[in-house]
């Protein structure tokens, strides 16, 4: 009996994978929404690279170290405790509230309510995807100051809305000039994305600076959507600036901040956005449908990052190790003729490559194919990366050092 259903069903298959009727080409049945996402334009140099060998890479935005012990530890317990299930789909009330508490302690952030104005979610990707879902009518507009992490775009484009370039200069050291803002809104402008600091280039913005979007914001009566993941990743005199502690801002901005940077918490897949409650309870609607909840061993990991006072020293050799790296990429891009301005924050440099006569994309090939270096073309991270490239100083030292050896004799080469 159980043989002949059995059978039956390897009939039923071969039937299926036989049949002869005629099949559209399945690429033309995606969605136009998919369709207006370009491919990503690192991808292409990973795949290169991984096909060689001995190839130095500064192409990798992630940090190089291990997620802190008493963090790690603390996701080891809770597994080993059992906690194993869902969590509220807002994620566990004791993160959210060390989340509120930690950005007031360092920045002087609002007073969230921690059960309406914040959710964990997975990672800032989520996040970002969340509030565009949330927020977005098509042909809404969007403000995006560029060059900028490449998932800003794709968020706006998957959520029908439209894509407002806003070019950053070398020359303003990649700082958003108030009155381009001013020029790209229109009466469809919803919403303005803001992300410092800043990948590709390791830009942060000042108070003044910050204040004048804040004005801005305030006339035109727009919402800010403030990416804020590399907020503990600031050097020399630079203190990072949190967009939604500014005067008036709390209640038109959605913060966006995450473990995967400051924390060395990538695989956790933590993130968390905190602002009006009507805003964070229409992406909770989302994410409840679409996620349930981030996961759990990462919600009690994020918690110790942010309760056990052991973690501080640890974020703090992080950031030293970090910077001691900065200086010498900076300096060392420089002195073999490629032009960086001194970035700030995060972990890249994003030197000019005009020197050389080539553009991003041919820089980066040549670069990849005569001396294994991986770099990024500026480009890829939109409209004003034109004629720079990503340099993702999160490699060793001795990396860093062979990397720039082998670009000084290219540079030598071509330039
Ligand atoms: C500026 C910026 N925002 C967000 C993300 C995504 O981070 P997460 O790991 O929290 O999804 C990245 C990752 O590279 C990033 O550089």
């Amino acid at each position: 009996m159980t043989l002949s259903i059995f059978a039956e069903a390897v009939a039923s298959q071969t039937a299926i994978n036989g049949h002869k009727g005629s099949l559209r080409p399945l690429t033309g049945r995606l969605s136009q929404r998919v369709l207006a996402v370009p491919p990503s334009g690192i991808r292409k140099y990973f795949d290169i690279a991984a096909s060689m060998e001995d190839v130095v890479s500064l192409g990798i935005g992630e940090p190089d170290f291990i997620t802190p012990s008493p963090i790690l530890q603390a996701g080891i317990r809770s597994l080993q405790h059992g906690q194993t299930s869902y969590t509220s789909n807002s994620g566990t009330y004791a993160l959210r509230e060390a989340v509120m508490q930690m950005l007031q302690r360092l920045y002087g952030g609002p007073a969230y309510d921690v059960e309406r104005e914040l959710l964990i979610t997975v990672g800032v990707s989520e996040a970002m995807y969340l509030a565009m879902q949330a927020l977005l009518d098509p042909g809404d507009e969007v403000i995006v100051p560029q060059p900028c992490f490449v998932s800003y775009t794709a968020s706006v484009l998957l959520a029908g809305g439209t894509v407002v370039d806003l070019p950053t200069y070398a020359s303003d050291h990649f700082t958003i000039r108030p009155e381009a803002i001013r020029a790209a809104i229109t009466p469809r402008t919803k919403l303005l994305l803001i992300g410092f600091p800043n990948n590709p280039t390791g830009a942060v913005m000042d108070l003044d600076g910050m204040l004048e979007i804040a004005r801005i914001a305030e006339e035109h009566d727009l919402l800010v959507i403030s990416d804020e993941i590399y907020d503990r990743l600031v050097y020399g005199d630079h203190r990072h600036i949190m967009f939604a502690a500014l005067p008036g801002m709390a209640r038109r901005t959605i913060h966006l901040g995450g473990m995967s940077k400051d924390y060395a918490m990538t695989g956790w897949r933590i993130g968390y956005a905190a602002g009006p409650a009507d805003l964070i309870g229409a992406m909770r609607k989302i994410h409840q449908y679409l996620i349930m909840s981030a996961p759990t061993t990462g919600q009690e990991a994020a918690l110790a990052a942010f309760t056990d006072p052991a973690v501080e020293a640890y974020v703090r050799q992080m950031v030293e190790s970090y910077d001691v790296r900065r200086r010498l990429i900076y300096t060392g891009l420089n002195q073999i003729g490629l032009d960086c301005f001194e970035p700030k924050g995060a972990f890249y440099a994003f030197p000019s490559i005009r020197a050389t006569g080539m553009n991003e994309h041919e820089f980066c090939e040549r670069l990849l194919v005569e001396e294994h270096v991986a770099v990024i073309p500026g480009s890829a991270f939109g409209k004003g990366g034109e004629g720079h490239v990503r340099c993702a100083y999160a490699a060793s030292i001795e990396q860093i050092q062979i990397a720039l050896e082998r670009m000084a004799r290219f540079v030598h080469r071509h330039g």
